[in-house]
């Protein structure tokens, strides 16, 4: 009998050889929690995720750049920014503004390899581009002629007619491109989506034909739009207003405040002499980050047409111009006279700044004898949830707080309008002649005594007995207290215009017409000589002497020693050089 026959053991599988040995396993953190690595040969300590060009920022480490934004998406689209990386696969230049910064890590950023990737891109973004720089809007502060003279400074080698595109396309009320400039960079793209949320922008069609467009048959008119503009690095957007009305190396900036709203977005004021020609978003983190609505760049032009430049004595068929001394002199009786008759109401515009309004409660309190004041100002606008805000008045919180220093009730101008028609008011003391309500002004221009200090002309002025020109805050320093109750400060540009003088100026001489010691003359004496008043109030960490940032971030190009935002000085003096028109117009300081 056969024997069962076992069944065999499986054969041992063969032993799988080792797997291949990986990459090394990355070297422990130096800096525990923390990034440790080498650019341009200095050790740099990091937040993990930081980018290279972040990191080289803070060290102080220029890498040019086009299409990254800190505050956009990374698109990596230029390749301006390529650098050299030890761990980059098969030793290729990175694009800096993508790739974060890994433990141990080698950056170069300035080798002869750098250098000439830096150049031939430059050449490729203006192989096309028709180089107009002579006519182009954005001359003195594009990019890509700034990196041109710094890094290339060839002519062109293309020996072919070049590939044009659209000229002077007007892509909606603010904004218009010439997409012959344009580096297709899409940072314009990305901040219609990302910040405006209203993607209006786009790249159309392929390869070279590639430009940046709207919808057919759409424009572009968000309320956000002109900040395409700003962000925009070389001469393709640019802004319909400002297109060729000055060069930008002949104006001077002052850090300035947008008086659009309650908001008080962080501005830079462009001028030359004593016109404003333009407003641009200044950095504000906790503001505006770096952005600004369109409507508020249109506020410059109030501070330049239907300005009051000079007093006015009489009304109608009686007025007549007066120096501003017989003026001040006239509203001073007036007043005066008032007061003994039976009193004087106030009207305070929370357009004015914080030391006008709290010059005009102490003279209001102690030359007067109120115990109220009226509330004027603009009408209330539109509201968003960015940044604008209903209430088209930079300080109406300032105005609060200055009637509270002094325990004056702050009443609305709907108050004042109906004592005036029920026949209560004699006379009225106005400081900043908005008004909310035309036909509520038409009631108040009856009134027998009106002393109206008035930066632009209107109703109230129009009808003001005694009219006394007012500056407005490009003609001194002084504060706004914003819809959050943040002080914020603002710097004169120019001198004031033709006779005016800061609201407290003038209320500082009515002030002494009507018998009071005036410790003031210019706004920083104001706010020493009276914010003690505010005491207890929070004002967030204002100091009257430090003005918020300047708004330029580590890595753009550097300033020039000695101006604002890194212009050239041009005409950055304030005084009017002599025998020039501002001179003989009598352009003066502001505190007299
Ligand atoms: S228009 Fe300006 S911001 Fe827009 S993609 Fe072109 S270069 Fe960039
Ligand atoms: S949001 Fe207000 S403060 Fe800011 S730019 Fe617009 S109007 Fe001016
Ligand atoms: S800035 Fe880095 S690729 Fe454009």
């Amino acid at each position: 009998m056969a024997e069962d026959k076992k069944p065999e053991a499986p054969a041992a599988a063969a032993p799988k050889p080792p797997p291949p040995p990986g990459p090394p396993a990355p070297p422990p953190p130096k800096n525990p929690g923390l990034v440790t690595a080498v650019v341009d040969g200095r050790e740099v300590v990091v937040k993990p995720g930081t980018t290279v060009i972040e990191a080289a920022q803070g060290m102080g480490i220029d890498i040019p750049y086009y299409c990254w934004h800190k505050r956009l998406s990374v698109a990596a689209n230029c390749r301006q920014c390529l650098v050299e990386m030890s761990n980059a696969p098969g030793g290729k230049l990175v694009p800096s503004c993508q790739v974060p910064l890994t433990e141990g890590v080698v950056v170069k950023t300035d080798t002869p390899r750098v250098k000439d990737q830096q150049r031939a891109n430059l050449e490729l973004l203006l192989l096309n581009h028709p180089v107009d720089c002579s006519i182009c809007d954005q001359a003195g502060e594009c990019k890509l002629q700034d990196y041109y003279m710094q890094f290339d400074a060839q002519p062109s080698r293309l020996d072919i007619p070049k590939n044009t595109k659209g000229k002077r396309i007007e892509l909606g009320p603010t904004v218009t491109l010439d997409q012959e400039r344009c580096i297709l960079c899409t940072r314009c793209v990305r901040f219609m989506r990302e910040v405006a949320k209203n993607p209006q922008l786009g790249v159309a069609n392929r390869g070279t034909r590639s430009v940046i467009t709207t919808f057919p048959g759409q424009p572009l008119d968000d309320r956000y739009a002109g900040n395409v503009v700003d962000l925009c690095p070389v001469g393709a957007l640019t802004a319909t207003d400002f297109r060729f009305r000055g060069r930008v190396w002949f104006m001077s900036s002052a850090r300035s405040l947008c008086t659009g709203c309650a908001r008080g977005c962080n501005v830079a004021l462009d001028y030359l002499d004593t016109t404003a020609y333009r407003l641009r978003p200044r950095e504000n983190a906790d503001v505006n980050q770096e952005w600004m609505c369109d409507q508020g760049r249109t506020t410059y032009k109030a501070l330049n047409a239907g300005r009051v430049l000079a007093a006015r004595l009489g009304r109608g068929a009686a007025a007549a111009r007066a120096t501003r001394d017989e003026a001040l002199k006239a509203a001073g009786l007036a007043l005066a006279e008032a007061r003994r008759a039976g009193g004087v109401a106030v009207l305070l515009s929370p357009v004015a700044s914080l030391e006008d309004l709290l010059a005009a409660c102490h003279v209001a309190k102690e030359g007067l004898g109120a115990a109220e004041v009226f509330v004027g100002g603009r009408p209330d606008g539109w509201q968003d949830d960015f940044l604008k805000k209903a209430d088209e008045n930079p300080n109406r919180k300032g105005l609060e707080l200055a009637a509270q220093a002094y325990g004056l009730a702050v009443r609305p101008f709907a108050d004042l309008v109906a004592a005036a028609r029920a026949g209560r008011v004699g006379a009225l003391w106005v400081v900043g002649a908005e008004v909310p309500d035309a036909a509520g002004a038409e009631a108040l221009a009856a009134l027998p005594v009106l002393v109206v200090q008035a930066v632009n002309e209107g109703p109230l002025a129009a009808a003001a007995t005694a009219l006394l020109p007012a500056s407005p805050h490009a003609e001194g320093d002084g504060t706004f207290v914003n819809f959050e109750g943040r002080a914020q400060r603002f710097e004169a540009a120019w001198h004031p215009r033709g006779e005016a003088r800061p609201h407290l100026a003038l209320a500082g001489a009515l002030g002494r017409a009507l018998g009071l010691k005036v410790p003031w003359g210019t706004a920083r004496e104001t706010w020493l000589a009276l914010s003690p008043r505010l005491a207890g109030v929070a004002l967030w960490d204002f100091k009257w002497d430090s003005l918020p940032s300047v708004g330029r971030r580590k890595g753009h190009l550097p300033l020039a020693a000695g101006t604002v935002d890194g212009r050239l000085a041009g005409q950055k003096e304030r005084l009017p050089p002599e025998g020039s028109e501002p001179a003989k117009r009598g352009v003066a300081p502001t505190s007299w």
